[in-house]
């Protein structure tokens, strides 16, 4: 059994998390940074490269700690190293370099949307490739078909904003502060889907791509108009995000070929209203549907330490001159 250190500090989550090759998380911390970017209303990249500069060491010390670890007894260490915002991502790979000169382990640079990519497979043993993924988060919004680590076809991109962003953006139009999404999806349960009529973009076209733009800048005139509760704006723009999803994935699905099951990943997988959607599509296929726990679906470096697991599985690491990736595609 391999134990590996992930380290994440991509956006304004610095994490650490040690997992085993056998699935077993045995320790992970996360510091969050929203009171920081808050008053800003979105991430500031230099706020966020300094916290992570003052957090992440002591947090490595104490998710160590909590496993009562040393990290002499570590078989890897893994970071991201692309894509995100390259302060905190400087940050997060260094440090790690540093680590594995100082214990002599091997350092793997990892893909963070990789580490969303996989993250399903650390919570469900049964999963197996190629599935059909779902990524969506704040900074991304893809459909790719995971045929195995570091082998990914991507069926689908967003043309204009990613869903997170659209939730962030509406929130923000709806003065539900930072971040938007969770209290979108708190505030859109009280209220009536069908009330305000909201586009569905893209919807029936023969490519699945995604596009977000329209419908945010829809909420804002929605929101303007000062015709509708606030409550109503958030439950149609859910809804209008849900059956855009759902339009797209299915569009996905005849595309992808023969695939085990339908996955969901990245921050806006932990939503509950789109998760439901998304199970019922699968079910409609015959698929099963894989969601990880919220906590695995959100930044974090479980999902780090995992993807580690998977390429230190297959014998692979990474030079110490390995260089942080701002853009990284999958
Ligand atoms: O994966 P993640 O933590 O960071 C990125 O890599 O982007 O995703 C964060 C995004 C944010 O846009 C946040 O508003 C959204 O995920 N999010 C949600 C929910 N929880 C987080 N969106 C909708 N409903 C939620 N419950
Ligand atoms: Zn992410």
């Amino acid at each position: 059994m391999a134990v590996v250190l992930g380290i994440e500090s991509s956006c304004d989550e610095t994490a650490a998390a040690l997992v085993t090759s056998d699935r077993a998380i045995l320790a992970q911390r996360i510091a969050s940074q929203d009171d920081a970017h808050r008053p800003y209303g979105g991430v500031v990249p230099e706020i966020a490269a300094r916290a992570h500069a003052e957090r992440l060491t002591p947090l490595i010390e104490a998710t160590l700690a909590d496993a009562g670890m040393a990290l002499g007894a570590v078989d890897a260490i893994a970071a991201t190293a692309g894509p995100g915002l390259i302060g905190g991502v400087m940050v997060g790979l260094v440090t790690a370099k540093a680590l594995a000169l100082a214990g002599g382990k091997p350092l793997i640079a990892i893909n963070h949307l990789e580490g969303h990519a996989l993250s399903p497979r650390l919570a469900d043993a049964s999963l197996t490739y190629p599935y059909l993924l779902l990524l969506v988060s704040g900074g991304h919004c893809q459909i790719l078909r995971v045929d195995g680590v570091g082998r990914f076809r991507r069926l689908a991109t967003t043309i204009d904003d990613a869903l997170g962003e659209a939730f962030d953006k509406s929130a923000k139009v709806l003065g539900l502060g930072y971040p938007g999404g969770p209290a979108l999806e708190r505030l859109a349960a009280t209220g009536n889907p069908r009330a305000v009529p909201l586009p569905r973009p893209l919807r029936g076209h023969a490519e699945p791509h995604f596009s977000f733009a329209g419908l945010k800048s829809a909420v804002l005139r929605a929101k303007e108009s000062g015709e509708h509760a606030d409550a109503d704006i958030a439950a149609s723009f859910q809804q209008a995000a849900i059956d855009c999803l759902i339009d797209r994935t299915a569009r996905a699905l005849d595309a992808a070929g023969t695939v085990s099951a339908l996955v969901v990943a990245g921050g806006v997988a932990a939503n509950k209203p789109i998760r439901a959607a998304l199970e019922a599509l699968a079910s409609r296929h015959g698929l099963p549907f894989i969601a990880p726990p919220p906590m695995l679906c959100t930044d974090n470096a479980a999902m780090i330490a995992w993807a580690g697991v998977e390429r230190l599985a297959l014998g692979q690491n990474d030079p110490l001159d390995f260089v942080a990736r701002p853009r990284w595609p999958l």
